[in-house]
């Protein structure tokens, strides 16, 4: 039975491509609306980003390719044996170019796609916040007055600059991660094994390289 692999065609799929290509592992292409696709002995399911630790936690899917900032939101049940050391970028708290400093005991508003990872940075420190949960282009919330910050992905920071917003602080550093359905890992190691081992020498060489 071949091994199912979630992923999704989003940002992280160019370097999932050059990674099991250089692990010598098939891949597919991007072309298509097939959302199954066989190739070999892998058999790849193409899922939304943040439905990938959901696929895996429930044994879907034997494995995945996820930003550990979805899979840290997601809180998921799973093995993440690999950083695959691509995709890298960081989740930050960015507020508009020049506002005034955060006042000391005012509720914040705070929008975000990771409610669940805002909270536990703000509410952790004892700093007040309410969250509105948004799906993306998440700086508008700042550039029409949703929100007092936002929590969000900076990878070039071109999206903050153009808006006119600037990162304040760093919440987490963030790359892709393989990740693996529990049960998998165990009852179908003489494939998942050989993946991982593949994929860990593929990224050595990168790191090498
Ligand atoms: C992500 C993120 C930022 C942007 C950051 O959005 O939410 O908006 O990328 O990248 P940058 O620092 O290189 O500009 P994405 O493109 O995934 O779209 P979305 O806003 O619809 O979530």
């Amino acid at each position: 039975m071949s091994l199912a692999v979630a992923l999704s065609k989003g940002k992280l799929f160019r370097g999932a491509g050059d990674r099991f290509r250089a692990a010598g592992l098939p891949f597919p292409d991007a072309e298509g609306r097939k959302l199954v696709v066989e190739q070999g002995e892998l058999r790849f399911l193409f899922v939304k980003d943040v439905d990938v630790p959901t696929y895996v936690e429930h044994g879907i899917a034997d494995c995945g390719i996820v930003g550990s900032d979805v899979l840290r939101e997601a809180d998921a049940d799973v093995y993440e044996p690999l950083d695959l050391g691509f995709g890298r970028c960081r989740l930050a708290v960015a507020r508009p170019q020049g506002a005034p400093a955060e006042p000391r005991h005012a509720t914040l508003r705070v929008a975000t796609k990771y409610p669940r990872l805002a909270a536990a940075h703000f509410l952790g420190q004892g700093r007040p916040a309410e969250f509105v949960k948004l799906s993306g282009s998440v700086e508008l919330a700042c550039v029409l007055g949703l929100a007092d910050c936002i929590v969000d992905v900076v990878e070039t920071g071109a999206t903050l600059r153009e808006n006119g917003l600037r990162v304040v602080e760093t919440v987490l550093e963030c790359s892709a991660r393989l990740v693996v359905n529990r049960a998998s890992y165990h009852a179908r190691r003489d494939a998942v094994g050989p993946l991982l081992r593949a994929l860990q020498a593929a990224c050595a060489q990168e790191v090498g390289a």
